[in-house]
């Protein structure tokens, strides 16, 4: 990855002081979702990368079904 190609927490001297903080909740929550869910797209969706704040594949809609 170049640097400053991924910027969600902004940057320079105005940069996020909750960084850390998010990313560690961010994939704390991911493990509680994948653990009990498998996800998939709904069915004919295209997935096409969006280079936005952060690259994105959003919106998408998700089918979750138990595991
Ligand atoms: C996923 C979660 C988060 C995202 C995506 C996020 C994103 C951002 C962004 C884009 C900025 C602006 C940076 C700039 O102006 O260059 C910012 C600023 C800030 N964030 Fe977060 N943030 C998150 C979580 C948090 C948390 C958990 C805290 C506090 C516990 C926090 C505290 C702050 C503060 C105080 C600023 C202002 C910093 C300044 O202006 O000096 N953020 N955040």
């Amino acid at each position: 990855m170049t640097r400053g190609s991924y910027l969600p927490f902004g940057g320079g001297s105005r940069k996020c002081i909750g960084d850390v903080f998010g990313m560690t909740e961010a994939t704390l929550a991911l493990a509680a979702i994948a653990g009990r869910w498998r996800m998939r797209p709904i069915p004919g969706t295209k997935i096409r990368p969006r280079p936005q704040m952060s690259l994105t594949a959003g919106p998408l809609r998700m089918i979750p079904e138990p595991r």
